[in-house]
């Protein structure tokens, strides 16, 4: 049996990443980044490097659908990146909050759970084992 294939599209957000996350954004935030159904993911399956995720900001796997944060170095934390609003990917992450563009929702990036904009519950975790410089799904 072979490992399954993680294909991804990442945004990367945070401290001095705008720009990268400007140019990998792509589609995000222009309505047609449908969140649809919760992420799928295979327990193991490698879902980025640690050193993917900035430190204070975090990255969104658009097709995996998780969001993975960094609020302070070492510490990962990760969720559901389809917004509880009008379950639209969220966008970004910044000073410590995710961000969701379509409609002005935001997110604690160390618990998920609603700071602001319409969105009416927070993000549901998502399990993840961080093995060296590895963050596996769990
Ligand atoms: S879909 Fe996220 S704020 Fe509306």
């Amino acid at each position: 049996m072979s490992a399954p294939v993680v294909s991804r599209r990442i945004v990367f957000s945070g401290l001095g990443a705008l720009g990268v996350a400007a140019a990998l954004a792509g589609c995000a935030g222009s309505g047609d980044s449908d969140g649809g159904s919760d992420a799928k993911v295979e327990p193991g399956a490698e879902l980025a490097a640690t050193g993917d995720v900035p430190v204070g900001g975090g990255i969104v796997l658009t097709d995996e659908k998780i969001v993975i944060t960094q609020p302070v170095a070492g510490t990962f934390h990760a969720f559901t990146a389809v917004c509880t609003h009008q379950m639209l990917l969220v966008t970004s992450v910044e000073d410590g909050r995710i961000l969701c563009a379509n409609h002005g929702s935001s997110y604690s990036a160390e618990s998920g759970d609603v700071e602001g904009g319409p969105a009416p519950s927070g993000l549901a975790r998502v399990e993840i084992d961080v093995q060296d410089d590895k963050i596996l799904a769990a």
